[in-house]
């Protein structure tokens, strides 16, 4: 695995001398290669000074740092409350720079200038990069420097002890760690470890208790192979450390630190911030994201608000976007800094305009076609292929009986799930696979009972399921890299191309709220479409009894069952074919349960679809879930050489990015227990 360097200088500030860099940060993006092989990176850099900074400064340190493509600077946020000197003021700006790498061999970028805002560093300060674009083997692709972001100037109280959580995210999931930078490498000018502070390098963590003296502290802080942020200014003493009442204190519905929030391409994200102090003013919130980013603050008595906005563009595709905040508030002249939170916003495809439309015996779903890239009306189809859309001037319209065109349903305790999607499709002999291009979910829920609502998912999500005597349960189900289970194959790289014998890592798992819970995995089936009672198909497991010979079962516990099999001839017969496995969850210990007979030999009666249990054993297993994931394509021979060559993103993208596109409906209809004509029987209503 390629490793590289990357060079983080954060400094807090304070002190008596015109001085004025406040922090920087850089990371870099692969993004792929140009027709011409060379190589193309982006580079993001943040720096804040006492003014806003809008040049580009950087040199190439060694190796060959290629030539600019773009270059774009601007504010990312400021501040008029910064260290004591030069007005006061900061500015953090951020820019991006595109550039093309003639090879893939190291090099390095470097920045360096004089001087920090007074501390006791009182030095001049250097930001270096070392970029390795290097093949990892275990994605095949470049690898990808950690990803963070720092709040340039924080400030803390004396005499309040706290922990910074430094943003340390890998889109690789690398594990990230974080360390003072070394003097005899170049990584820093003073290499200061300021004492009262306490650097953990495996978690990223900074942890303050107690400083002595008032000043700012300047951090130089190194990220290897792995991601990190931050910066201090240690204030005089508080009488109450206590968040919430002079220090301010994040409220519902400001995200956690370490959220994950994805973000669609060409749509408008909004961040809710919300904060508190009962004995200062919260006026303010600090942000550190992209460029682009705006802050919009409001005021209500003791309540500050902020809606922090961001709009992806097709360049950030594809990018995990990091965003830190921190409320600021005021007592007089002294100003307060809550703790620092920070978020990854994964951008992923545009979604589109969509609506569903349930009636008692039908579903249909209008897509807007202007909402959709890259959407192809004459090659797409409903999940049995002979069902096609139509379309008008602006809309494609799928209207299909609850029965027919492939419609799957779904039950848990309180609804009945009809689910369908529009996918794409290639012709015989198309040269441009539009296969998985769009991919359309649409979902009508019908209440067993009493209340109708409508709703729309995300495919391949874990299954969440509600029963009486077992509450809430998940199931989560993931293909994964190696027998390691360590790295589950990302969403992003769905559907997965596996070659002839590979080894498929499989993985379920599942949660509940109830202790001493049992997965029973009853069977396993390969099938074309995502429908486990699919005429065509080809068993693994079936009534707990392994039918494959290749099948290994790995280590697994009470809640966790993994396995793997050869990749079969199977696959290569099918445009794509899905894993679909029926599940139960049993009470541990319990005699007589399904989960404690393991394998039995076939019943004569096949078990329903929906398959309910008796009341009396209610309590000690659930029903059967049927869960899925895929699909699986079988990887050609010339695609296994593009992808161990493996470098151009933007092709791969576009060849297989899988399109979701999620529609939130709402909408009312009455279900009279009139019944499809196939699969689903009406249950007794006590039945739970
Ligand atoms: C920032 O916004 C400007 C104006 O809308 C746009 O031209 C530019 O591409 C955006 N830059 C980035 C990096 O998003
Ligand atoms: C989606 O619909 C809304 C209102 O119905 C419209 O304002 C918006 O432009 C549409 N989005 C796209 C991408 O067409
Ligand atoms: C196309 O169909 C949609 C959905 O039924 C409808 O709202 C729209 O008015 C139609 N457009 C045209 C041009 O007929
Ligand atoms: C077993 O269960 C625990 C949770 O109780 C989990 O953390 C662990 O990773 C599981 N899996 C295996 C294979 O041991």
């Amino acid at each position: 695995m390629a490793s590289y360097t990357l060079l983080l200088l954060l400094a807090s500030c304070c002190g008596a001398l015109a001085s004025h860099h406040y922090a920087g940060v850089m990371t870099f993006t692969p993004k792929g290669k140009n027709a011409d092989g060379s190589f193309r990176v982006d580079f993001r850099y943040k720096e804040t000074y006492h003014t806003c900074y809008t040049t580009n400064s950087w040199f190439c340190r060694s190796g060959n740092c290629g030539t600019i493509d773009r270059f774009e600077i601007g504010q990312v946020d400021s501040n008029s409350n910064g260290a004591n000197t030069q007005g006061n003021t900061w500015c953090q700006s951020e820019a991006l720079m595109t550039r093309n790498i003639p090879s893939n061999t190291p090099f390095e970028m470097w920045k360096t200038g004089c001087c920090w805002i007074p501390s006791d560093s009182l030095g001049s300060w250097s930001l270096l990069t070392h970029v390795d674009l290097g093949i990892r083997s275990d994605t095949n692709e470049p690898n990808r420097s950690p990803v963070t972001t720092i709040i340039p100037f924080i400030r803390i109280p004396r005499n309040c002890p706290r922990t910074f959580n430094l943003l340390a995210h890998d889109p690789d999931n690398d594990q990230v760690r974080c360390r003072y930078g070394r003097l005899g490498s170049n990584e820093c000018h003073t290499c200061r470890q300021h004492s009262g502070f306490a650097l953990d390098e495996n978690s990223c963590t900074l942890t303050y208790w107690d400083a002595f003296i008032t000043k700012v502290n300047a951090f130089e802080i190194v990220l290897e192979d792995y991601p990190t942020q931050f910066s201090i200014q240690v204030d005089p003493s508080v009488h109450d450390c206590t968040e919430g009442n002079i220090l301010p204190k994040f409220l519902f519905p400001t995200p956690q630190n370490g959220e994950k929030l994805i973000a669609a391409v060409g749509q408008e994200l909004e961040i809710k911030l919300k904060a508190t102090a009962t004995q200062s003013w919260v006026k303010n919130f600090i942000i550190s994201g992209p460029l682009n980013i705006t802050k919009y603050n409001t005021i209500r008595g003791a309540v500050g608000e902020s809606r922090i906005r961001w709009t992806p563009t097709k360049n950030d595709f594809g990018d995990h976007v990091p965003i830190c905040f921190i409320a600021e508030s005021q007592q007089g002249y002294r100003i307060f800094h809550s703790d620092m939170r920070c978020i990854i916003v994964i951008v992923k495809h545009k979604s589109g305009n969509a609506s569903v439309i349930c009636t008692e015996t039908t579903m249909t779903v209008e897509v807007e076609k202007a909402s959709i890239i890259g959407l192809h009306e004459d090659h797409l189809r409903l999940n049995d292929p002979s069902c096609t859309p139509t379309s008008n001037q602006t809309h494609v319209i799928a209207t299909v009986s609850l029965g027919s065109c492939g419609t799957v349903l779904e039950e848990d305790a309180d609804n009945l799930i009809f689910k369908n999607e529009i996918m794409s499709f290639d012709n015989v002999g198309d040269v441009i696979t539009r296969k998985h291009q769009v991919e359309i979910d649409f979902v009508c829920c019908y209440p067993k009972k009493s209340r109708v609502y409508l709703d729309f998912q995300a495919h391949k999500i874990p299954y969440v399921f509600t029963e009486k005597a077992f509450g809430k349960f998940t199931y989560q189900f993931e293909f994964f890299h190696s027998e390691l289970f360590n790295t589950a194959i990302d969403t992003d790289h769905y559907p997965v191309d596996v070659a002839l014998k590979d080894v498929l890592y499989m993985q379920i798992k599942a949660t509940s709220s109830v202790a001493n819970t049992v997965l029973f995995v009853e069977s396993c089936r390969a099938t074309p479409v995502d429908d486990p009672d699919y005429h065509i198909s080809y068993d693994i497991i079936s009534n707990g009894c392994i039918l494959d010979g290749t099948v290994v079962v790995y280590p697994s516990n009470s809640t966790e069952y993994r396995f793997g099999m050869e990749a079969f001839q199977f696959i290569g017969q099918h445009e794509q074919v899905f894993i679909c496995c029926s599940v139960i969850l049993c009470v541990a210990g319990e005699p007589g349960t399904r989960c404690s007979q393991g394998c039995t030999t076939p019943t004569p009666t096949p078990a329903p679809v929906l398959h309910h249990l008796h009341r009396r054993d209610a309590a000690t297993q659930t029903g059967r879930h049927s869960i899925s994931q895929g699909p699986l394509r079988l990887k050609k021979a010339t695609e296994t050489t593009v992808s161990n060559m493996g470098l151009n993103m933007n092709l791969v993208f576009i060849a297989a990015f899988l399109l979701v596109v999620v529609v939130i409906v709402c909408g009312a209809v009455i279900y009279t227990v009139k019944r499809p004509t196939f699969k689903y029987q009406p249950l007794p209503s006590t039945d739970f």
